[in-house]
Parts: structure tokens; C-alpha cells; sequence
């Protein structure tokens, strides 16, 4: 058959999604507890927004390889609002994230070089890399100290082909940002040996601290390593649907004109963002505190309900975090977390992510999502926690 290696991946349906399918073909209304599309959580009316599409500014076809300059201010004043002074000029508009990985490992791979990804991550990369003939070489964080760095780990994954790190900042799903040291020196690495970081922010304005909604830490404006900052409105405005993505190039003047100069070729090859949702970027960008507000308040409330669940238990607790959609909980004295977790939907009608779906280098790891309506969220909780008090026993 005329087919590609790169798209000869196994498409077996797993034992957990097959034991979802039975559970609702028997009829059970099952409490998904991994949620993450926030069109399905109630979480606020995104009818305006979504109306801005309409208007009659979108009739004309005038296409930017980079996107409309209006547009492109209005990222840079998303930035200029969190406290980081970025251009307008290092503003690429794409259709999400996930195009602006496929853009970049273009740009700065050829097939057979590799990404550096460090785990537990998002799953994507995967599949992204695999459609770029790229080689994903992935590096444990250490759990036991908060999902910090193992620099030896990171020096020993690199090689000459190695062409970029990826950050995710905060971390899907361990909602850890980057520490201050470990961003030292990552910066450090990637100017010394000329790699890029491709840091993807798109959690950034989920913070459970304040100060950090205000002022969340970013790499935008990082000037020492050539950087790539990658965020959209799947998360900042909870839209996946209306499709925009961008990325900041940041670093050094040389580089980062190169790179806007080789990316303003393969942006404009593709042309991919609609002109409709650049032209409403501004007011759709207006409404991120509002709409931020709606999910900090639903994934705070979440937590505490969580938390609340957690306190006095002892074979289960919820790791430490910054930021994010997520919790993860770790039950150690569960056997079998695969199993485990499959029994929960056959048996308990409730959807929980183990671990190794995200690569955690230890087992016994289940990632909830802050985002679930809060009466399935409590409900689905309390059964988790019931069948993992119970597994932990037998
Ligand atoms: C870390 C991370 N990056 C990117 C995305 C996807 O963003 P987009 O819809 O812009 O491709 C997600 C979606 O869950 C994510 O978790």
C-alpha cells in the first residue's frame, strides 16, 4: 500500500476506551473526569464572542503570511499586559499550537533530528513529531523535588542532532511552571549549544496564586537563546473551535531575524488562519479576564472540593502544583494503575487519565481534570477515592 512509515501508528483502541464503550452502551451515565474541552463545561456564554466572526470586516481577502498587523498588536499587548515589553514584528499567528509545533519543527529540523521533551508531558508531541520525521527523545523530571530538572538526564539525551527542548510552562499535566534555576540553566544550554526552546505557555494565565495571574512567568521576553513561545485562544479564551494560535520569537537579533525570515516562508505557504477570527482578535482577546476569570474560579473551586475529599487519607494525595486544568493524585499502593483505572469506568462509571498516558516515570499516578462540573466532579471523586482506598487494601 502507498502509505507513509510516519503514519503507521497502532490504532488499537485500548482496554480503557473499550471499557468506556460498554459502560455507555449498557446505559451508564459516566462522570468523565478528564473534561478538558471547555465548550463542555458551562463554563461562561461564548455566544458574542463567537458572533465577532460574523461581522462584515471579514468579507475581504487580504492575506499575511504572519497574520494582520491588528491582530498581531493585540498578542503583543496580551503580553504587554502580563508585563513583558514583545513586538508586534515577532508575533506569527497560526490556526492552533499544535500547527505552530508542525511550523517550527520545519523550520529547524530535517528529518531524522531530534526534540527534546521532558516528562511527564502532553501527549501530542508525539504525533506531531512522528508527522515530521522528527525524533522525540524523551527526559524524566524528578517527582520527588517537584518536577525539577535532572540536568545529567538532560546532558545525557543530547546529541548533534539534538535541535530544540520543549517546555511546557506550566506543565501538562503536572501544572508545575519551570523553576527559576532549571530556566537558568536550560537558557544557558540552549545558547551554548545552539538549540532552540520551544516553550509552550498555554496554561500560563491559569495560576492558583494571584500574583501569578497578574504577572505570570514567561519566556517571551527572553533575549539569550533563540525562544519560541507558543500559546492560542484554545486556553486563553477557552475558543479551541475558532482555531488561532501564535508564537513569540524571541532571543538574540540575528537569530530571531533569521528565523522570522525562514518562518514568514512557511507561514505564507500555508495562509491557514481565517481572515474573520484575525479581524475580531482584538475584542475576542478583550474578553480574557472575564473568561479567565470564569475558569480559575471553576478549577479553584474544584480544588478545594478536592483537597477537602483528600484530607485524612493516606494511601492517596494530590501532588503539588502552580497552574494548569489539572491535578494529579498519587496512590501508590495501587498494583496495577492500568487495570485500575479500567475497573473504575467498567465498574465505578468514572473517567480518570492514568499516569503512563503521560509518560510519569513512576506508576501509580491518576490525572483529574479541574475543569468537570462541580457536582460530577464531587460525585466522580468520592468513587475514585472509595475505589482506590479499596485496591490499596486488597
Ligand atoms: C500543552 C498543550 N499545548 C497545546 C494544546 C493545544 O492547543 P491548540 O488547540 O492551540 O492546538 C494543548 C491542548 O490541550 C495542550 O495541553
Amino acid at each position: 500500500m502507498p502509505f507513509s512509515r510516519r503514519t503507521a501508528w497502532s490504532r488499537h483502541e485500548n482496554a480503557l476506551t473499550g471499557a468506556l464503550a460498554s459502560a455507555r452502551a449498557g446505559g451508564a451515565a459516566v462522570l468523565d473526569l478528564t473534561e478538558s474541552n471547555p465548550t463542555r463545561a458551562e463554563l461562561f456564554d461564548a455566544r458574542a464572542l463567537v458572533a465577532t466572526l460574523g461581522h462584515e470586516r471579514g468579507v475581504r481577502y487580504e492575506p499575511e503570511a504572519f497574520g494582520h498587523a491588528e491582530a498581531r498588536e493585540a498578542v503583543a499587548r496580551y503580553y504587554g499586559e502580563r508585563g513583558v515589553a514583545v513586538p508586534a514584528g515577532q508575533v506569527v499567528l497560526s490556526a492552533s499550537t499544535s500547527e505552530a509545533y508542525g511550523w517550527l519543527w520545519k523550520l529547524l529540523c530535517d528529518p531524522g533530528d531530534e526534540v527534546i521533551v521532558l516528562a511527564p508531558s502532553y501527549p501530542l508531541f508525539s504525533f506531531l513529531s512522528d508527522l515530521e520525521g522528527v525524533r522525540l527523545v524523551t527526559v524524566p523530571l524528578s517527582e520527588r523535588r517537584g518536577f525539577r530538572l535532572e540536568i545529567g538526564e538532560l546532558e545525557a539525551a543530547l546529541t548533534e542532532r539534538t535541535r530544540a527542548i520543549v517546555l511546557v510552562h506550566p506543565n501538562n499535566p503536572t501544572g508545575t511552571f519551570v523553576h527559576p534555576a532549571d530556566r537558568a540553566l536550560l537558557v544557558a544550554i540552549a545558547a551554548e549549544r545552539e538549540l532552540a526552546l520551544v516553550v509552550d505557555e498555554v496554561f500560563g494565565d491559569y495560576a492558583f496564586d494571584d500574583a501569578l495571574v497578574a504577572r505570570p512567568p514567561t519566556f517571551a521576553g527572553e533575549t539569550r537563546a533563540l525562544t519560541f513561545v507558543l500559546s492560542g485562544l484554545s486556553k486563553v479564551v477557552a475558543l479551541p473551535q475558532v482555531k488561532l494560535g501564535w508564537l513569540v520569537v524571541a532571543g538574540p537579533e540575528a537569530l530571531r531575524a533569521e528565523a522570522l525570515a525562514r518562518l514568514e516562508l512557511v507561514a505564507d505557504t500555508y495562509l491557514s488562519v481565517a481572515t474573520p477570527v484575525q479581524r475580531a482578535l482584538p475584542e475576542i482577546l478583550a474578553a480574557r479576564r472575564s473568561v479567565g476569570d470564569a475558569i480559575r474560579a471553576r478549577t479553584r473551586a474544584n480544588l478545594a472540593r478536592l483537597d477537602a475529599a483528600l484530607a485524612g487519607r493516606h494511601e492517596v494525595h494530590r501532588l503539588a502544583m502552580d497552574a494548569g486544568w489539572y491535578a494529579v493524585l498519587a496512590a501508590p499502593g495501587v498494583p496495577d494503575e492500568e487495570r485500575f483505572v479500567e475497573q473504575l469506568a467498567a465498574e465505578q462509571h468514572v473517567l480518570v487519565h492514568p499516569g503512563y498516558f503521560f509518560d510519569f516515570p513512576v506508576a501509580g499516578r491518576y490525572i483529574v481534570s479541574l475543569l468537570t462540573m462541580e457536582t460530577a466532579f464531587a460525585e466522580g471523586i468520592a468513587r475514585l477515592l472509595a475505589a482506590l482506598a479499596q485496591s490499596s487494601r486488597s
